[in-house]
């Protein structure tokens, strides 16, 4: 089995919509592959509760507990690798993960890791996407799915969505409008590599 390992830090949608898919598309039969686990930062997390519900081996690696990035990401690779199949490839998915990874973190997994972020990337990488967007005056928005680099929001794109902005758009309203967008793109993407592999 190729086994997918999926990082959350909070609601996790865009994990459940990838559990969701998985399930509905048979990927175990079509790929050989399935959510093998879902790891959080955050013990809170609510997408834990959906994993677990689901049948999926959940972990929580709290950042806080280590003095420096390079020590968390030891502690998180550590996990995530319980997880490895020799001779398997396996892809790792930030699925709302909001922390900031070290290159050496990021060149284990480079070539099978995969982010989503809520822009039109290379525009707006960082936080407050929305906000940004709504505040250059932009007529569309969108996300952007990409492999990991050890640039933050950089690497090569596999898919985006664009959505308008619409008169009056709050932050909320544009990021529950992308949301939305997300939750199709992210799982197609993934078929896609794991359709490759
Ligand atoms: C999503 O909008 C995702 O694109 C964004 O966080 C949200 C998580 O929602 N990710 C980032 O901003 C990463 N830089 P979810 O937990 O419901 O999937």
């Amino acid at each position: 089995m190729k086994n997918i390992v999926i990082l959350i830090s909070g609601g996790g949608s865009n994990m459940a919509a990838i559990v969701n898919t998985a399930k509905r598309d048979n990927w175990a039969g079509r790929f050989g592959a399935r959510v093998a686990a879902v790891i959080s930062n955050k013990a809170e997390a609510k997408g834990l509760l959906f994993a677990a519900e689901h049948g999926i081996p959940t972990a929580v690696v709290s950042h806080k507990s280590f003095a420096s990035r390079e020590e968390f990401d030891d502690a998180l690779a550590e996990v995530i690798d319980r997880y490895e199949q020799p001779g398997e490839p396996a892809l790792l998915v930030l699925a709302g993960f909001m922390r900031i990874l070290t290159p050496g973190f990021v060149n284990r997994y480079t070539g099978r890791f995969l982010n989503i972020h809520p822009s039109l990337l290379p525009a707006f990488p960082g936080l407050h996407t929305h906000q940004r967007a709504l505040d250059a005056g932009c007529k569309v928005a969108g996300v952007t799915v990409h492999q990991v680099t050890a640039e933050l929001d950089h690497g090569p794109i596999l898919a985006q969505a664009v959505v308008p902005v619409l008169p009056g758009d709050t932050a909320e309203a544009l990021a529950a409008r992308v949301l939305t967008q997300e939750h199709l793109i992210y799982p197609r993407a993934i078929a896609e590599l794991l359709q490759k592999q």
